[in-house]
């Protein structure tokens, strides 16, 4: 995993990590030209580990007193927001149009964690208890 995504809290790398392997099996799913239900269902997982991932993230924002935690915030929401209509749209195997189209809509997961770098920075810098 790139060092970028790294926040330096064990518990949260932890599932940094988790959410990139997930993150790399939906591409290679929707590569390997995957029937549509088995693209869905790891889509699903993914959805869960984000939805509880960021969760948790916003609640260590706010102990650490992260100061873009709102921008920080409207990301996640956004994300979620993508994944939720890319759930939707491997419902049905046309649900949400070609492959190729499909394929350009799963393009940003390998982006998903690069969002954090602010975030890992400020731990390192403010919180060195946390850190490495
Ligand atoms: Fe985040
Ligand atoms: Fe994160």
């Amino acid at each position: 995993m790139d060092i970028e995504y790294s926040i330096g809290i064990d518990e949260i790398d932890a599932q940094h990590l988790e959410i990139h392997e997930v993150a790399k099996a939906v591409i290679d799913a929707v590569e390997s030209k995957d029937k549509w239900h088995l693209v869905h269902y790891i889509v699903v997982r993914l959805y869960e580990l984000l939805r509880f991932h960021f969760a948790v993230e916003e609640s260590v924002m706010r102990i650490v007193k992260f100061p873009d935690i709102e921008d920080h915030k409207r990301v996640h929401r956004e994300l979620l927001q993508t994944v939720e209509r890319l759930k939707a749209a491997t419902l049905s195997p046309r649900g949400g149009g070609d492959e190729e189209t499909l394929t350009k809509q799963f393009s940003f997961l390998p982006h998903i964690l690069g969002h954090d770098k602010k975030l890992a920075e400020y731990i390192a810098a403010n919180m060195p208890a946390f850190g490495r």
